[in-house]
């Protein structure tokens, strides 16, 4: 691996991870490197004192002719282009449609004047964020109905305090899955509420770009971990662990990620949680130029991140939690039933019980629960997909909602 940080060198380096190569060359614009037969030493040390020297500053010429003018003649970089992909941009509404959940809900409301008050440059309002906090605690997390409009697919684009409503949501599941008390209960969902507040900072026409970022967006876009710690610090009276999970909450267990804060620092476990629910909730919603993902897609890239970027333990919680088609998932059997999952089953994250459902989505009586063996052991039925559910469902006919 080429190491950017000892100018004039160029060295293989596994200690340094290989996320941070890419990303060091990414900022300097760099995609790929191509090294063709016959290259030499020198060649490699001038490339690297190449690569060190556009740290600072911008080229002025093709970089083919500023690699000529080194004597670099067996090495070429390339730059990938983005595809513009507005052409085929979906538009989705901007939160959940159809009828919620009244404490999902209220949470919803009571967020969203919070974070425009921060986005509006005012203090944000500890009494609300401490209202919000006990409504997720006693309320959301407990009701099936709000489960369901939060884990099954989502098909809306959330803004920001949409997404913290859902993130310290399903931080929740994964605490009671640990067992947290009352007290750090409370901790994991203060800081997953706001965890993104920073983004209150960032343009809105870059939070909601139809694509990828480019570099300098890129940049901007990270910095939302550190502006909402200094938002979080400058607040005072939140719990102490708030802000560093604002500031942590992209960076890796095995020490990469954003922001730099020292190649070896290892995340707060509360950070750590927060890493799991927000790249679930980020999966399943949908974005412009993006369907949203299955549940089941995004538990197999959940558990495709764990042991590098995402705690083991965390991940198995969680998945405990949801299970691979949780509550509110629209899902056909090997019989071709359709149903509404209505019940996750321990121990049988792939069978769950439903309520089988008509071509209209009406509920018809009587639920399937489908762990059930047959009489030589085996499963009588399986789940073989998630469908994404009709505009406007309404999960509340078939989950209980908060009371
Ligand atoms: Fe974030």
């Amino acid at each position: 691996m080429i190491r950017l940080s000892t100018p004039g060198t160029v060295t293989t380096d596994r200690g340094y991870g290989e996320a941070n190569v890419d990303r060091e060359l990414t900022d300097l614009g760099v995609d790929s490197i191509h090294v063709r037969r016959g290259v030499t030493r020198q060649e490699l040390h001038a490339l690297s004192q190449f690569l060190w020297d556009m740290r600072d500053r911008q080229a002025t010429e093709p970089v083919d002719v500023l690699l000529a003018k080194r004597n670099i003649h067996h090495i070429s970089l390339g730059r990938l282009v983005p595809l513009d992909t507005r052409w085929w941009a979906a538009q989705w509404p901007d939160a959940p449609t159809g009828p919620l959940d009244p404490a999902y809900e209220e949470s919803l409301t009571l967020t969203e004047r919070t974070f425009e008050d921060v986005t509006a440059g005012r203090d944000l309002d500890l009494a609300t964020v401490g209202n919000v906090v006990q409504l997720l605690i006693r309320k959301v997390a407990g009701s099936n109905a709000a489960l369901g409009q939060i884990l099954a697919v989502k098909l809306y684009e959330n803004l920001t305090y949409c997404h913290s409503v859902n993130v310290a949501t399903l931080s929740l599941l994964i605490a009671k899955q640990l067992g947290f008390d009352h007290a750090l209960t409370s901790a994991v969902a203060e800081a997953a509420l706001l965890h993104d507040i920073g983004k209150t900072r960032i343009p809105l026409e870059i939070l909601r770009k139809p694509g990828a970022l480019d570099k300098r967006e890129r940049k901007l876009m990270e910095a939302h971990t550190v502006l909402g710690a200094e938002i979080l610090i400058e607040t005072p009276g939140l719990l102490p662990l708030t802000p560093t999970v604002a500031l942590e909450h992209h960076r890796s267990i095995e020490g990469g990620g954003y922001p730099d804060v020292g190649e070896r620092a290892v995340p707060h476990f509360l950070s750590q949680i927060v890493a799991v629910a927000d790249i679930y909730e980020a999966m399943t919603g949908a974005r412009s130029y993006q369907d949203p993902a299955m549940p089941e897609q995004a538990c197999l890239i959940l558990a495709r991140l764990a042991g590098t970027k995402l705690n083991t333990a965390l991940v198995k919680a969680f998945v405990n939690a949801i299970s691979f088609f949780p509550l509110g998932s629209v899902v056909r059997t090997d019989r071709n039933e359709l149903g509404v999952v209505i019940r996750t089953v321990p121990l049988e994250p792939l069978h769950p019980v439903i309520t089988t459902i008509d071509d209209d989505f009406d509920p018809l009586p009587g639920e399937l629960d489908t762990s059930a063996r047959d009489a030589s052991g085996a499963y009588a039925r399986h789940v073989i997909e998630t469908l994404r559910p009709p505009e406007g469902l309404d999960l509340s006919r078939f989950l209980a909602t908060a009371c």
